[in-house]
């Protein structure tokens, strides 16, 4: 389960990061990945000022704009989901 958490707090609302919610929303229910990804708010990240601020699981990332952040998250998170699947161990190569 991957975490995405969006700051919702005074200065990142400003600059859009309700709209950012709601596209990696989107995304996430387009692609049918609501249960692999989990998306939280949280109030003030402590990075006022330079964007919006969320992060992927405990890496904060900065996002000067609701379309910046949408292209990162969809990017971000298929590379996530992609690693998880390619770790994964295949169970028929074990029994040999
Ligand atoms: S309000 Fe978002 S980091 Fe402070």
């Amino acid at each position: 389960m991957i975490t995405v958490t969006v700051c919702v707090g005074s200065s990142c609302h400003v600059k859009g990061a309700r709209e950012m919610i709601g596209r990696f929303n989107n995304f996430l229910t387009n692609h049918n990945f609501q249960d692999k990804v989990e998306l939280k708010g949280a109030f003030c990240m402590d990075h006022c000022g330079k964007g919006i601020n969320w992060k992927i699981n405990e890496e904060i990332i900065t996002s000067p704009s609701v379309e910046d952040g949408d292209k990162i998250f969809r990017k971000r998170v298929s590379e996530a989901l992609e690693k998880n699947v390619v770790h994964k161990p295949d169970k028929r190569q074990r029994k040999t």
